[in-house]
C-alpha cells in the first residue's frame, strides 16, 4: 500500500529559496507483498535454509518459548514463515536471523481483530497456533485465549481453504479438571475440531529447555529458602518432554499427511516423582536441595497474594497444575508416531541449569551426576 503526502520543504537557513513543493512516497508492506503467492508452493533447491521447502506457515505465537524453537527449525528447512505479532517491532529482532533473507515476515497482529488473523494466514497452507497465556490477564481470560481464539483461527483456516493446521493444546486437558487451564485447553481442542476437522492437535506436557519456566522456576525458589512443595511433592508424577523435541513433532505433523484430524500427546521418556525431579536440578546445580512441606490451603493463599501483580508470582490455577500428575491417554499416538525420539531430562537439564550453579563454569562431566530417580 502506497500513500503519497505533498509535503512544502521550508527554504534552506541563510537562503533565499521560496518554499517548494515536493512528492513522498510512503510505503507500508503487507503479508501479501512478502510471502510467496498460494498456488506456487512447490518444493524448490536443494533442501536447506537458502531452498525452499514448500512449507509458507504462519506461526501463531512465534513470540513465545516454543515459538523461537519452532521458527528456528521452520527456517533451517527453508520455508518461509509469516510471524504475526502484538509485540513491540524490537522485541522480534532475534528471531530474524533464523531464516534466509525474506524468509521471515514480519507482521504486526490486532489481537481484537478476526479481519487481522485472516490477513496473517490467508497466503499460507500451513497455521501452527501456540498462543497461550499460564495466568488470566486483565484483557485475556482463560476462556478466550484457549477457546474464542482458537475458534477464531480455525474458522479462517477452513474459510481461507488453508491446507494443514496444528493447534498445540496441553497434555491434562480435561473437561473435568480442577485446573481451569485444562478445562479451557479441552473446550479449546473441541471448538477447533469443529470448525476444521482436518487439525492436528498436539498435547506436550510440561517443557523444558534453555528459557522455561519449569526447570529455571524451581531453581529460582531457591531465593525462598527451599522449594515448598504439598506433600513434599511425593503423591506427583511429571513427565516433562524437552522443547526441541515438541518442535520438531510440530513441523512433522505438518509435512505428515498420516497426522490430519489426530491428536498427539508429547511426553518425555521418563516419569518422575516431584521429589526426586526438584533434587535432581538441585544436584545439577550443585546446591543442596531444601524441599519442605507446604499445606495446599497455605500455598492458595500465597497465590493469591501473588495473582495482585500484572504479571503474577504464581497463580492458584498454577499451584493445582504444579501438583497435578501427568496423565496420557492410552491409544493416543505420541512423540514417537511422529519420528522424534523423546529427551531426556538428565540429557537436557544441564543446558538449562548451568547458569543456576554456583560455579557456572566448573566442568564435571554430566554423567557423574545420578540421574533422577523414575516412577514406575
Ligand atoms: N510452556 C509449557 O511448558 C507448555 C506446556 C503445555 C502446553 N503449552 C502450550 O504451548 C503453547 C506455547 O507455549 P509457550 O510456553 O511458548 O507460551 P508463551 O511463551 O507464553 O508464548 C505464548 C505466545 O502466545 C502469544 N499470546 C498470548 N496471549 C495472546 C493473545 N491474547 N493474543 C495474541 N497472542 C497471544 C504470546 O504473545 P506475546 O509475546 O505478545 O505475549 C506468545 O507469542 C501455548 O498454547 C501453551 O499453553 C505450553
Amino acid at each position: 500500500m502506497a500513500a503519497i503526502l505533498v509535503v512544502r520543504s521550508a527554504g534552506l537557513a541563510g537562503h533565499q529559496l521560496s518554499p517548494i513543493a515536493g512528492v513522498a512516497v510512503l510505503q507500508t508492506r503487507g503479508v501479501h507483498n512478502n510471502v510467496i503467492p498460494t498456488g506456487a508452493h512447490t518444493p524448490r533447491g536443494r533442501g536447506g535454509r537458502s531452498s525452499f521447502s514448500g512449507i509458507c506457515a504462519t506461526v501463531f505465537g512465534g513470540t513465545g518459548f516454543l515459538g523461537r524453537y519452532v521458527i528456528n527449525k521452520l527456517g533451517r528447512d527453508g520455508s518461509q514463515i509469516v510471524v504475526p505479532h502484538r509485540c513491540d517491532w524490537y522485541n522480534t529482532l532475534y528471531l530474524r536471523p533464523m531464516g534466509d533473507l525474506g524468509q521471515i515476515v514480519f507482521s504486526e497482529l490486532d489481537e481484537r481483530d478476526p479481519e487481522s488473523y485472516r490477513k496473517m494466514l490467508k497466503h499460507s497452507n500451513v497455521v501452527i497456533n501456540m498462543i497461550g497465556r499460564d495466568w488470566e490477564t486483565r484483557n485475556f481470560k482463560f476462556e478466550e485465549v484457549n477457546i474464542d481464539l482458537a475458534r477464531t483461527i480455525a474458522q479462517l483456516c477452513k474459510e481461507e481453504g488453508v491446507e494443514r493446521l496444528i493447534h498445540v493444546s496441553s497434555l491434562n486437558a480435561d473437561p473435568n479438571s480442577p485446573s481451569k487451564l485444562y478445562r479451557t485447553k479441552f473446550e479449546g481442542e473441541e471448538a477447533v475440531k469443529e470448525a476444521f476437522p482436518d487439525a492436528t492437535i498436539l498435547r506436550p506436557a510440561q517443557m523444558f529447555g534453555r528459557e522455561d519456566r519449569f526447570l529455571n522456576y524451581y531453581a529460582n525458589l531457591r531465593a525462598f529458602g527451599g522449594v515448598p512443595l504439598i506433600s513434599r511433592g511425593r503423591k506427583t508424577i511429571r513427565q516433562p518432554v524437552y522443547v526441541g523435541d515438541v518442535a520438531t513433532a510440530i513441523i512433522n505433523a505438518a509435512k505428515e499427511r498420516d497426522a490430519k484430524g489426530k491428536t498427539f500427546e508429547l511426553v518425555g521418556p521418563n516419569r518422575y516423582y516431584l521429589y526426586d525431579m526438584v533434587e535432581y536440578i538441585y544436584r545439577v546445580m550443585h546446591r543442596t536441595p531444601f524441599i519442605y512441606p507446604y499445606p495446599k490451603f497455605l500455598y492458595m493463599l500465597a497465590a493469591r497474594f501473588g495473582e495482585l501483580k500484572w504479571r503474577p508470582l504464581l497463580t492458584r490455577d498454577q499451584v493445582i497444575r504444579d501438583h497435578h500428575t501427568d496423565e496420557t491417554t492410552a491409544g493416543v499416538p505420541g512423540l514417537e508416531d511422529l519420528g522424534v525420539t523423546p529427551t531426556s531430562l538428565e540429557a537436557g537439564a544441564i543446558s538449562v541449569l548451568r547458569r543456576h550453579r554456583i560455579h557456572r563454569w566448573y566442568e564435571e562431566a554430566v554423567d557423574d551426576i545420578q540421574p533422577a530417580k523414575t516412577a514406575s
